[in-house]
């Protein structure tokens, strides 16, 4: 994604393609002074390219792999902003690794179909402790809808995700709306993105 990758630090050419169209839905849903916890922040890439086009609102990385923390490490030491947080562990499937809140905002990129279900349910219970009235859990990535012509590419992706490991896989909308729902949380928006994907916004009244 840049010449200047410090060491330690991952680099992705996905997030080259899909961080500047996820900053243009975030810009406006993000309200300034805001906090944002992002979960399975991975590289650290989106944390320090949003952070750094984002300087109203306050950046916390997080993942729960150690190799992704050192990465986003690596990333924030080179950036230097002053909105963006040193990451933090946190396992969306267990409680105990959240920081408490309150947070404006939960951004997570790509979570949810590389995950056993269980941290999808982490993630909307967090969410549905730590969000301020008013707060949005925003979340990107593919899913499946009835209604809605699953695109091969998805289909195919779906495959190989649960052949490297039957308990991910491409999420239902439905069952993640519903799961929302449960932890007192509304959708509020599903806005499409390229190459498939969606960005979908849970809100809390
Ligand atoms: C495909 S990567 C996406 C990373 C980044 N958000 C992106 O879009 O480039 C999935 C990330 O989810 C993280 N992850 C998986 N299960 C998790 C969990 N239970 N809690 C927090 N992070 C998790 C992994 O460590 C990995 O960094």
């Amino acid at each position: 994604m840049t010449d200047n990758v410090p060491a330690g630090a991952r680099t992705s050419p996905a997030t080259a393609r899909n961080r500047a169209p996820i900053l243009e839905v975030l810009r406006p849903r993000l309200p300034p002074g805001a906090r944002v916890l992002e979960v399975a922040s991975g590289a650290g890439e989106h944390a320090m390219f949003l952070a750094a086009a984002l300087p109203q609102v306050s950046w916390q990385p997080t993942d729960r792999d150690p190799d992704a923390l050192a990465s986003i490490a690596a990333w924030q030491v080179q950036a230097r902003l002053a909105n963006l947080a040193a990451p933090i562990r946190l396992d969306a499937a267990d409680a105990v690794t959240w920081l408490s809140g309150p947070v404006g905002a939960i951004v997570c990129i790509n979570m949810i179909h590389i995950s056993p279900w269980a941290a999808t349910e982490g993630l909307m219970a967090g969410a549905g402790r730590l969000l301020t009235p008013a707060g949005k859990l925003i979340l990107y990535g593919p899913y499946l809808e009835a209604g809605v012509t699953t695109a091969p590419s998805n289909l195919a992706f779906d495959e190989s995700l649960k052949g490297r490991d039957a308990a991910w896989g491409i999420r239902d909308l439905a069952d993640v709306t519903a799961l929302a729902a449960a932890h007192g949380l509304r959708l509020a928006e599903r806005i499409a993105m390229p190459a498939n994907n969606l960005i979908v916004v849970f809100e809390k009244p």
